[in-house]
């Protein structure tokens, strides 16, 4: 999935030309290594909206000396980060959305249904905004139901919403045992659980709702339409259908206003061995658009779904 992606960013011609990528996802840098590897030249401005993900860029920027620029911001602001460094055009963005091990791994932040969690989930926990607490407690029965059925697929939504404001009456949610509590208790006895636990689609949820992960994605994308430069490509690997729609929306949209050409007339998705491998990218799917010019004619090479091999 890596390597297949930093070859879609990072074209051949790209080589050797010293190109500026954003890695608007840094997370644990697996990316922003391999793109600095391709290229001994070029440059990567790393985002995470995540304070530890940051710390860990800057530790890691000191290996690359001028060519690993850490920023501490959401991709959201992917314009206001790259006026302040003073970069206006950039040679790719890659987004590889969702969470990293590491913060799944994180007992503090809530992440993660298996531990017993302050129900937090903010990516970045240092600003005042709500935490899943502050909405589990607060948005109605209504709200909640369709915010797990909206972002979640959950098809116990209405009953996972009723049993949480019957609980909270008693006392209010306020660790992630509490929340996997109201949801086994709202599935029907003979629900059948499937291969992900029952909780999965909530927490997905809810963290995206958190987050505003998919108005920040599009966002984004407006930016980057007005950063990349011509041969540019966006490329962006999404483990939510909700935000893999949202994706091959606005590509498009870029490709009807003449904007871009969309390259994976239908999103790569990783191969069986690497399921396997690492089950939690079973749901990847991964879409990259090319930036044209105005003059530009030629199509690029169109990419057909044979897996990430
Ligand atoms: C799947 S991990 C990325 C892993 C990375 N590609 C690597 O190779 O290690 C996703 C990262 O994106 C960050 N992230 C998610 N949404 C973000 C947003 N809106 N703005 C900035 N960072 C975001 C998360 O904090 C997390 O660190």
């Amino acid at each position: 999935m890596l390597e297949e992606s930093v070859d879609l960013v990072l074209p051949e011609r790209a080589l050797g030309s010293a190109a500026t990528i954003v890695d608007a996802t840094f997370g644990a840098g697996g990316h922003t290594k391999a793109i600095l590897s391709r290229q001994p030249s070029g440059r990567v401005i790393a985002l995470d909206a995540d304070p530890a993900a940051f710390e860990r860029a800057v530790e890691l920027s000191s290996r690359y000396p001028g060519r690993l620029t850490a920023v501490h911001a959401n991709f959201a602001d992917l314009d206001e980060a790259l006026d302040e460094l003073g970069v206006d055009g950039v040679d790719g963005i890659l987004y590889d959305l969702g969470l990293s091990s590491i913060q799944l791994a994180d007992a503090e932040r809530g992440f993660s249904f298996a531990g017993d969690e302050p129900l937090d989930m903010r990516l970045d926990p240092t600003t005042g905004d709500p935490t899943a607490a502050d909405l589990l407690n607060t948005l109605s029965e209504r709200q909640l139901a369709d915010l797990i059925h909206g972002s979640g697929d959950e098809r116990f939504a209405r009953r996972i919403a009723r049993q949480i404001v019957t609980r909270r009456a008693r006392s209010p949610l306020r660790k992630t045992s509490d929340l996997v509590a109201a949801i086994l208790s709202a599935l029907p006895r003979n629900a059948s659980r499937g291969k992900i636990h029952p909780a999965t689609r909530t927490f997905q949820a809810l963290r995206m709702a958190v987050n505003h992960d998919v108005e920040r994605l599009e966002r984004s994308l407006a930016a980057a339409a007005r950063r990349l430069r011509p041969g540019a490509r966006a490329v962006v690997i999404s483990y939510h259908s909700g935000e893999d729609r949202s994706v091959k929306r606005v590509f498009r949209r870029w490709e009807h206003d003449g904007l871009a050409n969309v390259i994976t007339r239908k999103p790569m998705t990783p191969t069986v061995e690497e399921t396997k491998a690492n089950p939690r990218s079973r749901s990847a799917k991964l879409r990259a658009a090319e930036r044209l010019s105005a003059e530009t004619q030629s199509q690029p090479e169109i990419m057909e779904d044979r897996g990430w091999r």
